[in-house]
């Protein structure tokens, strides 16, 4: 038995809860996520990403309706970019496929957090393995809260009300502007909210002292220390709080096929720790 704080209070669960690492992600057994999973099961899921960032269910083999499902029970679907290739043709345009087969797995691998150009990035992603390669292909993510927490004062104090630009720079059109340091919403930890891959620039610092603080925070903010690496099995379920941690597909593989399915939960603007 497992006791998890969920919206204020303990619930008892027959689950076995390994962290993946020292600061970020948890594997979780003895639960089975086909059909409906009650409230308080579900809040403790939420309450478990909060607390570990990466919720990692092994070898659930969901079904399609069995993954939308799960993905209905935290929130909103936000269905996928435009340009993101789904399962629409077969009645679930809500799952994204990140294949080798459509080359959406080569972009990737880099460090990310997904679609950070939006205004409102989306809340959760679930990702549904189906199909590995031989060796390779792990996940990585990393805690966004401790990166924070690993800064020291000045630089803490340096970076709360600044705000940087994302954008998606195959469209320009696709930018928005967030926070650098944002604030949980359940766990009221502070995190950064800056990576590679969409972040442009840091609106308040000139040019080249915004491409340095960029680039230090780069380095800092994937650190092994706040790192844990997934290594998949066919049908793992992996969720991640997406303003909270960021991700890289590890692009060792080659040629080797990999498929993953991923649906998107709605999200809210990220919070600026400094309101
Ligand atoms: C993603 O970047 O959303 C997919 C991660 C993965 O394929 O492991």
């Amino acid at each position: 038995m497992t006791a998890v704080a969920s919206e204020g209070q303990n619930v008892d669960l027959a689950w076995d809860l390994q962290p993946i690492a020292g600061k970020v992600g948890v594997a979780v057994r003895g639960i089975d996520l086909h059909g409906q999973v009650d409230q308080p099961h579900v809040d403790a899921i939420r309450r478990l990403l909060a607390d570990y960032g990466v919720v990692v269910f092994p070898e659930q083999h969901l079904g399609r309706d069995d993954h939308v499902r799960f993905a209905e029970m935290l929130g909103e679907i936000k269905l996928p970019p435009k340009y993101m290739p789904n399962l629409g043709a077969e009645g679930h345009e809500a799952i994204a496929v990140i294949s080798t087969e459509n080359s959406v797995a080569y972009t990737t691998d880099r460090w990310h957090a997904d679609v950070t150009w939006l205004s409102n990035p989306p809340k959760y992603s679930i990702l549904h393995m189906e199909q590995i390669p031989p060796v390779g292909g792990d996940t990585m993510w990393a805690s966004q809260l401790e990166a924070y927490d690993w800064l020291s004062e000045p630089m803490k104090q340096l970076l709360e009300g600044l705000t940087a630009e994302h954008a998606l720079l195959l469209k320009a059109e696709m930018t928005a502007q967030h926070p650098v340091v944002i604030v949980h919403p359940i766990t009221r930890r502070k995190a950064l909210f800056v990576n590679s891959a969409f972040t442009q620039r840091i609106l308040e610092l000139t040019p080249l002292e915004s491409r340095a603080i960029l680039d230090l925070l780069y380095q800092h903010s994937v650190r092994p220390e706040m790192v844990c690496r997934w290594r998949w099995s066919e049908g793992d379920l992996a969720v991640w709080d997406n303003h909270f941690v960021q991700h890289y597909a590890i692009g060792d593989y080659h040629p080797a096929p990999r498929t993953i399915h991923r649906i998107e939960i709605v999200g809210e603007r990220p919070v600026p720790a400094s309101s």
